[in-house]
Parts: C-alpha cells; structure tokens; sequence
C-alpha cells in the first residue's frame, strides 16, 4: 500500500524536525507493507530527500513543466531536474492545477516527460461537484484518462489517483459503493497490466477505516492530513488493522 503525502503550498525548514516521528515509524514493525512517500514543495526537496538518507522514504515532486529540456522558462523547473535531486515521483494533473488551466493536452506532455525522466508519475483524475450531479462522473474520468495517457504506453509507472474534487480539502469523501464503483470502472479502463490506484480527498485518521473497506485500492494521496505526523502514521497505522 502506497501513502503519498501532497504537502502542496505548506513548510519551512522548521517542518523537517517534524518528521523525525515519521523516520522512525518507517523503520518499526508497524510499517508492515507501507510505502510512504513525501511530495514537499520545490523548496524543501532536497532537505527531506538528505533527511531520508537513511530510511525507505521516497520524495516526489507537485508538479513539473512539460518540456524535458532546459530552457527560458522563468519560473519552472522539469521532470529532469527534479529525478537528478532524488525525486522518484511526480503528481500530475492536480485538480489545484487544472483549475488554473492546466488542461489533458498538457498534463498528457507532461506525463511523457516524466516518464522520459524515469520519474513515476501519480496522475490526478476526478470531477467536479457539478459533473457528478449530473451524472458526469464516469465520462470525465474516461476523457481525463484517454487524453492524459495518450502515446503512454508502458502504464507500470504510472499511479491513477482518483480525487473528487468535490472531495479535496471538505472533509468529504464518496460512499463506499460509489468509490467502489468508480475504482472498477477505472480499472475496467485498462488492458492488461492494470496501474496502481490511488484514493485522494479528505483522507483522515477518521475515515480510513471506512476507506480501507475498498478493496483493490492501492493506497491514499493525502493533503491536510499529511502535515501533521501523528495523523500521517495513523492512518498508515489503521490500514493496516
Ligand atoms: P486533502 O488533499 O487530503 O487535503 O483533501 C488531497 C489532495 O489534494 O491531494
């Protein structure tokens, strides 16, 4: 099971002390089949990545441009350079970021650039409030899908997160038979080797439980509750009961 801490716009410097309690659960029995894995912002990934010399932890990125060359690109850094600082993992396709115009045709560039740079990809899908009241869910899903892994052809990289943007930051999450539903229909979407299917959105100590009932979900990409150590490690913690 996959735990991926989405840190988003959030830590200092100070916030590396805060992960010693983390550093020392991954190293405890009670890790069990966990894999933990931080995105932190640009600015702190180098410092858990040294942080995390010696433990399992791996480091990804938010977000990368989609070009895998350098270039007059003020302001952004690509899947390269991120992989030569020790990420092992990307998270592309952010609803955060799709709202401010990010669109498939992008994401999609940006998924090949990735995977170029060996970098694992976590590919955020979901819908919108609106489109799941009005019975939208499973076409945008596919379309988010079809356009953003268009010419991806090895899948074993890539990790499908399935947020609800409805669901991000609310406290929210979809009932049981419908996130059910909506995992097999995204599995049903793949030929073969299936990828790795992530559950985002409001995941908390609180609700894990309730979470883990999915079965063939492969682990949780995890916001606000990430922050904050002891909620990290419960919820590994409870997945595992
Ligand atoms: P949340 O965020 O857990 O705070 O809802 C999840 C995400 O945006 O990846």
């Amino acid at each position: 099971m996959y735990f991926v801490a989405n840190w988003k716009m959030f830590g200092n410097l100070k916030s590396i002390n805060t992960l010693d309690k983390v550093i020392k659960f991954s190293k405890s029995k009670e890790i069990k089949k966990g894999r933990l894995i931080y995105c932190p912002p640009y600015t702190l990934i180098t410092s858990f990545f040294k942080k995390f010399e010696n433990c399992l932890i791996d480091i990804g990125g938010q977000n990368c441009h989609e070009s895998d060359d350098y270039g007059a690109h003020t302001g952004f850094i690509n899947s390269r350079m991120l992989k030569s600082i020790g990420a092992n993992y990307v998270i592309l396709g952010h609803s955060e970021n799709r709202i401010k115009g990010e669109t498939d045709k992008l994401i999609n560039l940006k998924i090949r650039s990735a995977i170029k740079a060996k970098l694992k990809v976590i590919f955020c899908i979901g819908e919108t409030l609106k489109e799941k009241n009005s019975g939208k869910t499973n076409s945008i899903l596919s379309k988010q899908i079809k356009f953003g892994l268009d010419k991806v052809k090895k899948k074993s990289n890539i990790f499908i997160a399935y947020e609800p943007v409805w669901s991000i930051g609310t406290g929210k999450i979809p009932k049981s038979k419908e996130l059910q539903q909506t995992v097999e229909f995204i599995k049903k979407k793949f030929k073969g080797k299936l990828p790795k299917i992530l559950y985002g959105g409001s995941v908390n100590p609180k609700n894990i439980n309730d979470l883990t009932k999915i079965i063939s979900l492969d682990g949780f990409l995890i916001g606000g509750a990430s922050q904050s150590s002891k909620k990290f490690i419960d919820i590994v913690k409870k997945t595992f009961n």
